[in-house]
C-alpha cells in the first residue's frame, strides 16, 4: 500500500471563488475587518475595503510577505534583525508527516516569540512547509476573538493539469510558479476531509485549538539544530543532499541555524507548553544511546526504549496520535544515499527524479505509527488505525462522527457495513479508509478489521 494522497480529496470543499467570501464575511466581534482578524484573513481579504485588492501570491516568498514571515536579512540571524524566526524538522507526526525526513525535511517559519518569555497578543503565525504537497499549512493567532485559526493554502503549478513530475514537485522549483492559490480555514467543509487540522490541533471538540510540538524539551530529537548530537547527524545528512540551496522558504545561507527553542518558546508562551503524550527528548535519547552505541548516527540496527515504549502503547490504544519515532534517524541509509545521488545528480530536462521521500526504513514504519503494531487483534487494528479521526471528542457535526472506534459496541448494522465497504474501497479514492496518507495496513490486517466488523454488534 502507498501512501498517496487521493485525486478527489478536495472534491468536497468550496470553489475558489466561494471560499474567498467564506473567508471573507465580517462578523459582529470583527469591527474593523479584515484588519483586526488573523494575519491570512487580513492580508487575503482587503479587497473588502473601499479601493483594496485580493493578493494573488505567485511564490511561496510571496506568502511569507503577506504574513511578514519574509527573511529580511539572508546573512542575519534566526528570529532577530526583522528575519521570522525558523527551524527545520526531519520526521514529523504532523498531516504529511509520511513525507518528511532529512532529505524532504518539513520547515516552520514563524513570528518570533516576546523576547522576554511573555504571550503573544498580536497578531502572529506560523507557517509549516509541506514537501512536494501542492500545499502549505499556516497557523495564524486571531487577537480579537483570541483564538488560534488553521488554514491550508493549496495553490496550483503550470504543471497541475496534466500532471506534475517529482521534479516539478521535489525540488525548489515547488516554491516558485503558484497560481490559482486558494485558503481553506479547517472551520469549513475541510473538516470532513483528511485535512481536519482539529483531529491533532484540537482533539476535544470542548476544548481551544492549540499549537503542537510533541518533542517540546530539549534535545528535540527529530529537530535539526547546530547545538545537539541528534541536531547535528540530521543537519549532515540534509546537507548531503543540499550543500548550499534555498529550502523550503529559508535561505540557503541561514539554515544551519535551526532552532527549535524557539519554536517550543512559541508553543509555550501561547499557553500549549503542556503537550498531549508529549515525547521526553532527553530521556529517550539517553536510553537509546545504552540499547545502541552507534547512535545518533547510526540507526540500524535500532535502539530501545522503556520511556519511549509506552508513549507508543498508549497511541495504540487510541489516545493520542502516534509520538515520533524512537531513534534520531528514521531513514534506511541505503535509500537515503540512493536518493540523495539521484537528487545531486538530477537536472531540469533529463530524466524525472524518482520519489525521494520514499527513504523510510521499512522494517521501522510501524514504530513510527505509519503501519499498526504487529500482532493486534481486529478490534485493536481498528483502535489504533481509526481512532484518532473517529472518537466521541471530536466535533460532532461532521458526519465521520457516526463511525466512532471508541463505541464500537453501540454502532449500528449499517455504520459497521459502511466502515467495511470503506476499508475496500480503491485506495487512490477519497473514500478509502484508514487514509493510506496517514495509515498504511496489510491486506490480512484489512482482513481481521472486516471480519470484526461483521460481528454481530451487540456480542462483547
Ligand atoms: C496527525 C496530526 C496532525 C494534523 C491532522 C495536523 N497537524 Fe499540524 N502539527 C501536528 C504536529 C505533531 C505538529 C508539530 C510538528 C510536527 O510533528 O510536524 C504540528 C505543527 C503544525 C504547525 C506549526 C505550528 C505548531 O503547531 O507547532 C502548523 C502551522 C500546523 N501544524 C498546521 C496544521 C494545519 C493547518 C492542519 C490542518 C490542515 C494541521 N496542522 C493538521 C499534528 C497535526
Ligand atoms: C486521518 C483521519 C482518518 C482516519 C485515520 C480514518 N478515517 Fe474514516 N473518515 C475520515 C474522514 C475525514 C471522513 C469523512 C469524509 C468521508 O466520508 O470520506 C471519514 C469517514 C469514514 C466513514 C463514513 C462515516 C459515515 O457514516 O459517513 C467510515 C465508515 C470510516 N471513515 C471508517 C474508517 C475506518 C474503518 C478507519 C480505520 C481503518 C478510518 N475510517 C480511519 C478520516 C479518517
Amino acid at each position: 500500500m502507498q501512501p498517496i494522497l487521493p485525486i478527489d480529496g478536495l472534491e468536497t470543499l468550496l470553489p475558489p471563488a466561494a471560499a474567498h467570501e467564506e473567508l471573507c464575511t465580517a462578523d459582529e466581534l470583527h469591527t474593523a475587518f479584515p484588519d483586526d482578524a488573523d494575519m491570512i484573513t487580513r492580508s487575503f481579504c482587503q479587497d473588502k475595503k473601499p479601493g483594496g485588492v485580493m493578493p494573488t501570491p505567485k511564490e511561496l516568498l510571496d506568502l511569507q510577505k503577506q504574513l511578514g514571515l519574509d527573511f529580511k536579512d539572508p546573512n542575519g540571524g534566526n528570529g532577530v534583525g526583522g528575519n521570522p524566526a525558523f527551524a527545520v524538522l526531519a520526521h514529523s507526526s504532523a498531516l504529511t508527516a509520511r513525507r518528511v525526513s532529512t532529505i524532504t525535511p518539513t520547515t516552520f517559519v514563524f513570528t518570533p516569540p516576546p523576547p522576554d518569555g511573555s504571550k503573544p497578543t498580536g497578531q502572529y503565525s506560523v507557517l509549516a512547509f509541506d514537501p512536494g504537497e501542492q500545499f502549505v499549512e499556516v497557523a495564524s493567532y486571531d487577537p480579537t476573538a483570541m483564538k488560534m485559526n488553521f488554514y491550508v493554502v493549496f495553490f496550483d503549478k503550470d504543471c497541475t493539469k496534466a500532471g506534475c513530475s517529482n521534479g516539478d514537485l521535489l525540488t525548489n522549483t515547488l516554491t516558485t510558479g503558484w497560481s490559482n492559490v486558494r485558503v481553506y480555514e479547517d472551520t469549513t467543509a475541510l473538516n470532513n476531509t483528511i485535512f481536519d487540522c482539529h483531529v491533532c490541533h484540537q482533539p476535544k471538540d470542548s476544548g481551544e485549538p492549540f499549537l503542537r510540538m510533541q518533542e517540546i524539551a530539549a534535545p528535540f530529537t527529530h529537530w535539526m539544530s547546530p547545538q545537539t548530537e541528534g541536531g547535528r547527524a540530521l543537519l549532515a545528512d540534509f546537507h548531503e543532499a543540499h550543500p548550499t540551496e534555498d529550502y523550503g522558504g529559508i535561505p540557503a545561507t541561514l539554515l544551519d541555524k535551526s532552532d527549535p527553542s524557539k519554536l517550543a518558546a512559541l508553543v509555550t508562551q501561547a499557553g500549549a507548553g503542556a503537550q498531549p503524550n508529549a515525547f521526553p527528548s532527553a530521556i529517550i535519547e539517553a536510553e537509546l544511546k545504552a540499547s545502541a552505541p552507534g547512535q545518533p548516527v547510526v540507526n540500524d540496527p535500532p535502539g530501545t526504549s522503556a520511556t519511549w515504549q509506552s508513549l507508543y502503547d498508549k497511541a495504540a490504544e487510541g489516545l493520542f496520535i502516534a509520538p515520533p519515532y524512537h531513534d534520531v534517524k528514521a531513514t534506511d541509509p541505503t535509500k537515503l544515499a540512493a536518493m540523495t545521488n539521484a537528487y545531486k545528480s538530477w537536472s531540469p530536462g533529463g530524466a524525472d527524479l524518482p520519489e525521494i521521500r520514499d527513504v523510510f526504513l521499512d522494517t521501522a514504519l510501524r514504530d513510527m505509527g505509519f503501519a499498526p503494531k504487529a500482532g493486534l487483534s481486529g478490534r485493536g487494528l481498528l483502535v489504533q488505525m481509526c481512532q484518532e479521526c473517529h472518537n466521541a471528542n471530536l466535533d460532532p457535526t461532521v458526519s465521520r462522527d457516526l463511525f466512532r472506534t471508541d463505541e464500537l459496541a453501540k454502532m449500528t448494522r449499517e455504520e459497521r457495513d459502511l466502515a467495511i465497504m470503506r476499508l475496500n474501497v480503491q485506495q487512490t479514492s477519497r473514500l478509502t479508509m484508514p487514509p493510506p496518507l496517514f495509515h498504511t495496513i496489510t491486506d490480512a490486517e484489512r482482513t481481521q478489521m472486516i471480519d470484526e466488523l461483521k460481528k454481530d454488534p451487540s456480542a462483547p
